[in-house]
């Protein structure tokens, strides 16, 4: 029996008649096929969420019930794709119907006419259980698409074989306890729902990403959590989009929710043409974008963090490490505010529903580093980080407060930084990294025995800064000491030549993780001669007129091939030094 709508409101429509029709299932409203799921049942009566335009719909239009919960495709066809919030593909509806996408265009993420290149590593007889790889597609020329037995299926291999299949075509048979299970590459999975892992396993190693002040002050953990909160302007979608094309994570789903459809529009220009740089091909071949733009509908906004974090669980159940970036969760969190506000719902905190939290969580909960399914020992880690627009940089809001209480890492944007246009504008006197302990360890044992030393030297001297900085509007910088002096001096350094990364600079836009330590070595090591020079008793003037000190501002532009210059400072901040301490004890 099909549901009829009795009210139309906004994207929100009630159809009664629904009595066989379970909370989330999807349904499929008017003759459009319009896509929409169900928030709320009272009686026979569904409350249902569309996710297209309800334009024209009327009273008396046919709801039908798919009896499933809103769903993503997954298999081979997922990378270097474009979905909107539901996750269909952009690509293949602009290919069918152009600039204008007809409402009720399907829920198709995958591309079921196209022939992938199956390659079966498990041979008929094997014993297989869920999780375990029965092939992979070649996907990209640095991806492959595993193709994992179906979670809860498990026996012994009855027919499998390689060759060219559509992802709908049977590639093998599964003999069980209770009969056949056929696999396809093809398999359907509800987005709501986190995908089972065999087990959490605690965050070990970091997830570089290029950028010297997350990398070295404020790390991120493979696995991680992260939010990146400022105010309107300072940076947030540029951080979020440096992530995704410098970190070292093996797929990035970059999701953009209710922004700006310019931002989405760079992102979908500049990928394709920008080289990663692990495997030297091209971004896209790793990256997933999830587009739903300020000017699309609000109601699949909501959905998009979910589409966006099945996909990323998709690619860890194979033991890739993924990242995924929602930008801006605060966008997001007005979309289901809004949809509250329609279902007459109480409202909470400046009218946020009392479950943003719950909400938040379900998504940022889906993160981790876990071990995974199967007869091998395979791990694989989602790394999340989300970015959030509080109104007027105001972190009190109930978005920021929801999002502070989940997330481990903290990169808080200031106003001041932007403004002086110091970019990335992470304040360094706000920000913090839960994971630090344990990835000081990490970067120790694995870039430089030394590496956390210099980090604690960096955040002590910007510490002593501030402080000092307050004396100086007191008394002036004159009577200063000649320690507190070099203090500052040391500190400009670190701000100016070390934390300032230009995005824009095409070879400042990223630092691999070993340029970092031989900048932070330099700045080290004149901040200990310089100390040793206050100590024999030379003037702040001569101290900061060695010569060698000019090439510390010109680290940051050191191309990645020519590393051995960074060396070559090293040795000339020596020289000088060794010189000038000579004189003293000469005299
Ligand atoms: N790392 C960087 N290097 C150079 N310029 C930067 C950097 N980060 C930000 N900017 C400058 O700041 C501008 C605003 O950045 P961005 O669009 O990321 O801000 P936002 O916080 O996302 O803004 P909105 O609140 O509008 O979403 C950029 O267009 C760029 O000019
Ligand atoms: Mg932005």
């Amino acid at each position: 029996m099909k549901g009829k709508i009795t009210k139309v409101t906004g994207s929100l429509v009630v159809a009664e008649n629904m009595q066989d029709a379970k909370m989330f299932d999807m349904v499929k409203v008017s003759s459009k096929g319009l896509v929409g799921e169900i928030l709320e049942l009272r009686d026979s009566n569904a409350s249902i969420q569309v996710y297209e335009s309800t334009n024209g719909l009327c009273v008396g239009d046919d709801v039908e019930n798919t009896g499933h919960p809103l769903s993503m495709e997954l298999g081979p066809g997922l990378l270097g794709n474009v979905f909107d919030g539901i996750g269909r593909s952009l690509l293949s509806l602009y290919e069918d119907f152009g600039n204008r996408i007809l409402a009720g265009a399907g829920t198709s993420s995958l591309n079921h006419q196209k022939k992938w290149q199956f390659v079966a590593t498990k041979n008929v007889g094997d014993e297989v259980s869920f999780g375990d790889e029965i092939g992979y597609v070649q996907e990209t020329e640095i991806i492959k698409t595993k193709i994992l037995v179906p979670f809860g299926v498990s026996g012994k291999i009855l027919s499998i074989k390689s060759g060219e299949f559509l992802v709908d075509d049977i590639v093998a048979k599964i003999k069980t306890l209770d009969g056949t299970k056929t696999v396809s590459m093809c398999q359907k999975w509800p987005i709501r729902k986190p995908r089972p892992v065999k087990q959490k396993l605690p965050v070990n190693s970091s997830l570089l990403t290029g950028q010297r002040i997350i990398d070295t002050l404020f790390p991120i953990a493979k696995g991680g959590v992260a939010a990146v909160p400022g105010p309107f302007g300072s940076g947030k979608t540029v951080v979020q989009h440096q992530l995704a094309k410098w970190s070292d994570a093996d797929v990035v789903v970059y999701v953009g929710c209710g922004e700006r459809g310019n931002e989405m529009t760079d992102v979908l220009k500049e990928f394709p043409t920008l080289v990663d740089p692990k495997t030297q091909k091209s971004l896209m071949q790793k990256t997933i974008l999830i587009a739903n733009t300020s000017d699309m509908p609000v109601a699949a906004r909501e959905a998009s963090i979910y589409t966006g974090i099945t996909i990323a669980e998709f690619f860890r159940d194979m033991g890739y490490s993924v990242v995924i970036m929602a930008d801006s969760t605060s966008r997001w969190a007005e979309a289901l505010r809004e949809m509250s506000g329609r279902l007459e719902e109480m409202p909470g905190e400046e009218g946020y529903p009392a479950y943003l939290s719950n909400r938040l969580a379900s998504f940022y909960e889906r993160a981790g580093n876990a071990l995974l399914f199967g007869k091998d020992k395979k791990i694989g880690s989602i790394t999340a980080i989300g970015a959030v627009s509080p109104q007027g940089g105001d972190l009190s809001e109930p978005v920021t407060q929801a999002t502070l209480k989940i997330v481990k890492v903290f990169w808080g944007l200031s106003s001041k930084l932007a403004y002086k246009r110091h970019f990335p504008a992470i304040d360094w006197m706000i920000s913090y990294s839960s994971y630090s302990n344990v990835l000081d360890k990490w970067f120790n044992e694995n870039i430089v025995f030394n590496f956390s030393e210099m980090k604690n030297f960096v955040t002590k001297t910007l510490q002593q800064e501030a402080e000092i900085l307050d004396i100086v509007s007191l008394v002036g910088f004159d009577v200063l000491s000649t320690f507190d002096k070099i203090v500052l001096d040391v500190a400009e350094i670190i701000r100016d030549d070390f934390l300032h990364q230009n995005a824009f600079d095409e070879v400042d836009t990223f630092s691999s993780i070993q340029k970092q330590a031989k900048m932070l070595k330099n700045v080290f090591d004149y901040a200990s001669f310089a100390q040793k020079a206050v100590d024999n008793g030379f003037s702040y003037e001569e101290i900061v007129s060695v010569p060698s000190k000019k090439s510390l501002a010109k680290m940051k532009f050191v191309s990645e091939k020519e590393l051995e210059k960074l060396d070559k400072i090293a040795e000339d901040l020596r020289t000088d030094f060794v010189l000038m301490l000579q004189k003293e004890v000469i005299a």
